[in-house]
């Protein structure tokens, strides 16, 4: 069978291509948070990619990458997660049709807010808008699940859920697929640190430990139910309570320098709780937006890093609706 991916016959002419660009937002997410790891997921306002594409006759091409580090993410629609992805909902989707694409990356690669992630859902909900929304979110997700699986190593679909559906995300089962959305409180402010070191996924995932001794699994399993709880009754301080890891975050925490400091700073400035935002090297921490300034808490965190000498960009934002057309 013939892959969409491949490009090989694809022909820029004038009447065989259609001149609408569809533009998508892409927005950051971040996963984990605490006990939920690869289940849980939120989608960010800032900052966040852009993928443009347009129909062509057949196959898929990549016509121009920009932003940070651009040049080492592929351009073969083999090896990209956002070719993958739009592959796969033209597929599913019975399209008669290829795409060209152009991709502006706002999320640096290997982040831990979800940047592959975030190309992955680009692609999927690009191809969904493309090609009249023939399927469910559910499935946009799952094709950008696998599309995050071949660039990074994993399935997991913790970044992909909340980048495509917005909001606070939970998987409850890989096999068979399934995700819940729901609303997180609306004065949840939340403050992202990116120190300058690079922490890829697929390496973040070989730290870990194989099996969990029970006690830690009861400790999951208490925050975890405590924390959707708590996002769906607002109860703000309740989620900086349940937002812990006993397993995940320890097993990472030598490959970001720096992170207990940076945590403890930012709960020293008015943070509910800071956390290792997914794989890394991201600091997330969440605030009150009625009570605290989430800028003292990003400058607190900031010069930790300026201190080591380290650069640092801080984000001060929120929680986010997912993808949508620009
Ligand atoms: N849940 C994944 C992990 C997210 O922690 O490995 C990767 O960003």
């Amino acid at each position: 069978m013939k892959s969409i991916l491949k490009s090989g016959q694809y022909r820029h002419t004038e009447n065989m291509t259609s001149e609408e660009w569809v533009r998508v937002a892409a927005p950051a997410t971040t996963s984990n948070i605490g006990p939920g790891f690869d289940t849980f997921g939120l989608a960010i306002q800032e900052p966040y990619d852009i993928v443009e594409g347009r129909k062509i006759p057949s196959g898929m091409v990549i016509t121009e990458v920009t932003g940070p580090d651009a040049e080492d993410i592929p351009r073969d629609p083999e090896k990209n997660s956002v070719s993958i992805a739009a592959a796969e909902v033209l597929r599913r989707s019975g399209a008669d049709f290829g795409l060209e694409l152009k991709i502006h990356k706002g999320i640096r690669p290997c982040s831990g807010i979800g940047s592959s992630g975030a190309s992955a859902a680009g692609g999927a909900y690009l191809a969904y808008l493309l090609s009249g929304k023939k399927l469910s979110l559910n499935e946009i997700v799952m094709c950008a699940a696998k599309a995050e699986g071949v660039t990074s190593g994993s399935v997991h679909a913790d970044n992909v859920a909340p980048c495509i559906m917005g909001g606070f995300t939970i998987i409850r089962s890989y096999e068979p697929f399934e995700v819940i959305r729901i609303d997180p409180p609306a004065d949840l402010g939340l403050v992202v640190a990116l120190p300058d070191v690079m922490v890829p996924t697929i390496e973040a995932r070989k730290v870990l430990p194989e099996e969990v001794p029970v006690k830690d699994l009861v400790f999951h399993v208490g925050h975890a139910a405590t924390l959707v709880y708590a996002m769906t009754k607002d109860d703000l301080p309740l989620i900086g309570r349940s937002v812990a890891d006993a397993v995940f975050e320890p097993a990472r925490a030598h490959l970001v320098p720096h992170l207990k400091e940076a945590e403890v700073a930012a709960m020293s400035h008015g943070a509910l709780v800071s956390f290792l935002g997914g794989s890394g090297p991201c600091v997330m921490a969440f605030y009150d937006k009625r009570t605290h300034k989430g800028e003292i808490i990003g400058s607190a965190v900031k010069q930790v890093y300026t201190d080591a000498g380290m650069k640092c960009d801080i984000w001060v934002t929120s929680c986010g609706p997912g993808c949508k057309e620009i």
